[in-house]
């Protein structure tokens, strides 16, 4: 058994898709499991630059098969314009695609219903990516109003029931916002055929194929999406994302067991990003923050928002680590942190005196949080060129080693720029 899953341990973002690209070739088959096009993840391989948000890393790797499964959300005409994307740079899209037909569809009444909810929230906005992700797994777990991959291709009760959703849609829509443009059922469904057709070499029962699959040796890489800490159940609720983005998203949005993993990468960045709104209690509104954003590019990869930068959080991270069991650490853009005098990590947090290492389970608690730093020196030299552990300056290893130590995980992989090749392996 030799399956892996790579999940993100902070608020996203924290490289997962330079780890899933590295480690494809020691496996057969990547499965993205939940999420949909709210992703961003990022290769960098032989000086080209893929940014891929619904489909599996794997896709840019020949010989191995990718997997859109159940819990993912899919927005059609977003997943067809990805694989065109990539079809106009050579990456050849084919039978190495495969996508669950049990997996649920956005559709444009999703994304309306974010942008008037998103908006009524005012200053308490969650800052979503208005993707219509959270709102299409709420007609999920309503029933009444989802729509599957496989219902697409049962045409007639497909056009039924889409009219009849529509319309309760339009209600909805125009008490909340009164010139609300009407949405037209029959368009919708003659597009949305139309991408079904397109989409029909591809769509099957990926969880049968999964277990067949696994019968016959073949090792699983599972690409989570978002961070732990955006975890609809266990994250800063209700400042999260829509789906289990931590580790235990794997099990529910794949329909493979958990034991059928034998290793868990939790991917952590160096320091603390953050998108959209929610507490953050490492923060940095100064010039050091600016200067991470700076050096990081922490721009976001399907919004282009600036990223909120801050110190590494170990009590976030942590807990991260814990609820997604992970074995093992991966620390990505290390390299973003030369050059600045000292480094902090957060180690507790103080709440209304108390000192807890324990991630506050309400958001107005995680609000209250100080961060209790411990402060370590810096580098102040480029390491963006070490390829050996035993290379990296002295206060570079400390920081490791404290990073390990609090977060009681070893450091395994390392990665001191976007490069495939900037990456060393601990061993
Ligand atoms: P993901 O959503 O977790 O896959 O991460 P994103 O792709 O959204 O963001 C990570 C960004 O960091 C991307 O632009 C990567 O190319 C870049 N990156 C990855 N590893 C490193 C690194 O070690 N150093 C630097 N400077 N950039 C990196
Ligand atoms: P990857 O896979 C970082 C954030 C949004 C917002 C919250 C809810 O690239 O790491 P949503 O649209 O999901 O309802 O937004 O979650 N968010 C992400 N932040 N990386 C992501 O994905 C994210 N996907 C969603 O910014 O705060
Ligand atoms: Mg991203």
């Amino acid at each position: 058994m030799s399956s892996t899953a790579v999940i993100g341990l902070q608020w996203g973002d924290e490289a997962k898709g330079k780890i899933v690209d590295l480690l494809t070739d020691q496996h057969d088959i990547v499965v993205r499991y939940q999420g949909g096009n709210n992703a961003g993840h990022t290769v960098v391989c032989n000086g080209q630059t893929y940014k891929l948000s619904l489909l599996p890393v794997g896709v840019l790797r020949p010989g191995i098969v990718s997997v859109v499964a159940p819990g993912v959300v899919i927005n059609p005409r977003a997943f067809l314009g990805e694989i065109d994307q990539l079809r106009e740079r050579n990456v050849p899209v084919g039978d190495n695609l495969l996508v669950s037909d049990r997996a649920h569809v956005v559709f444009p009444y999703h994304v309306a219903e974010e942008a008037v909810l998103e908006k009524s929230r005012k200053s308490d906005a969650i800052g979503t990516t208005m993707r219509g992700i959270g709102t299409c797994y709420r007609d999920k777990a309503g029933r009444t109003h989802a729509m599957r991959m496989g219902d697409l291709y049962h045409v007639d009760s497909f056009r039924q029931r889409l009219a009849e959703i529509v319309i309760q849609k339009n209600q909805l829509l125009t008490a909340l916002l009164p010139d609300f443009q009407q949405l037209d059922a029959a368009k919708i469904a003659e597009e949305y055929l139309g991408y079904a057709a397109r989409l029909a070499p591809h769509v099957t029962d990926t969880t049968s194929y999964l277990h067949t699959a696994l019968a016959q040796g073949k090792r699983l890489l599972f690409e989570g999406a978002q961070g732990s800490l955006l975890d609809i159940d266990h994250g800063s609720f209700p400042y999260v994302t829509s789906s289990n983005s931590s580790g235990c998203g794997i099990h529910n949005g794949s329909g493979v067991p958990e034991r059928n993993i034998s290793r868990m990468i939790g991917v952590v960045k160096a320091y603390t990003t953050r998108v959209g709104g929610g507490p953050f209690p490492t923060e940095l509104n100064n010039s050091i923050g600016q200067h991470i954003r700076d050096v990081g590019k922490e721009y976001g990869t399907v919004t282009g928002r600036p990223r909120r930068c801050g110190w590494f959080d170990a009590v976030a991270a942590g807990y991260g680590g814990r609820i997604s069991g992970v074995d093992c650490l991966a620390v990505m853009l290390l390299d973003v942190l030369s050059q600045l005098d000292e480094l902090k990590v957060c180690v507790a947090y103080e709440i209304r005196g108390e000192r807890t290492i324990n991630f506050p389970s309400h958001v107005e608690e995680l609000m209250l949080a100080q961060p209790v730093y411990r402060t370590l020196p810096g580098w102040k030299t480029d390491i963006s060129h070490v390829r050996k552990l035993g290379d990296f300056p002295g206060a570079t290893r400390a920081y490791l080693d404290t990073l390990a130590e609090i977060m009681g995980r070893p450091v395994e992989i390392i990665s001191v720029g976007p490069d495939r090749e900037q990456t060393i392996l601990a061993d």
